[in-house]
């Protein structure tokens, strides 16, 4: 009885700390991913994050953790971190997005993609935040 006892309560533990531990990971992975989304652009993801949503981005396209950005207008912008190119035309760095995200109408005339007014330091920050993806 009492060594059941004493099982049950070790096997409880031990689920408790594992948890934790994974929580902790969890936590520690994501902070990784937004210091290196930093470095590679200069902006702040967390802003970015922000902005995409002040300047209604998901309205065309699907942007993870992004509330209502459920757009189907232009691409899904989950996983655009891996891409090779940015819509097919720039090699994906970092100075190509902030550039496409600022003016996608200097890079093709003819892109369904509006220009919507993002100044230069907005657009370091929402691809910090594209760059977390
Ligand atoms: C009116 C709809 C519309 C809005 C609003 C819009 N986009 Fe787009 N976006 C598009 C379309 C359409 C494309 C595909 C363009 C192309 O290939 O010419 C695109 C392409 C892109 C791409 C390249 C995707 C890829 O897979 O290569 C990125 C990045 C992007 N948009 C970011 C944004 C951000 C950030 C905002 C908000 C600041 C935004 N878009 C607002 C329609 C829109």
């Amino acid at each position: 009885m009492r060594s059941a006892s004493i099982l049950g309560w070790s096997a409880g533990i031990a689920v408790v700390l594992i948890a934790a531990g994974y929580g902790y990971n969890y936590v520690d992975a994501q902070r990784q991913v937004a210091i290196r989304a930093h470095l590679l652009t200069g902006g702040d993801p967390v802003r970015g994050w922000q902005l995409i949503q002040n300047y209604g981005c998901g309205g065309c396209h699907t942007i993870p953790r992004v509330p209502q950005a459920a757009g189907k207008v232009g691409p899904s912008l989950k996983g655009i971190g891996g891409q090779v190119y940015i819509a097919g035309r720039l090699e994906n760095r970092p100075e190509n997005l902030i550039a496409w995200v600022q003016h996608p109408r200097a890079v093709d005339p003819l892109t369904a993609m509006p220009e919507l007014g993002v100044t230069q330091p907005q657009a370091r920050d929402i691809a910090a935040y594209l760059y977390t993806l």
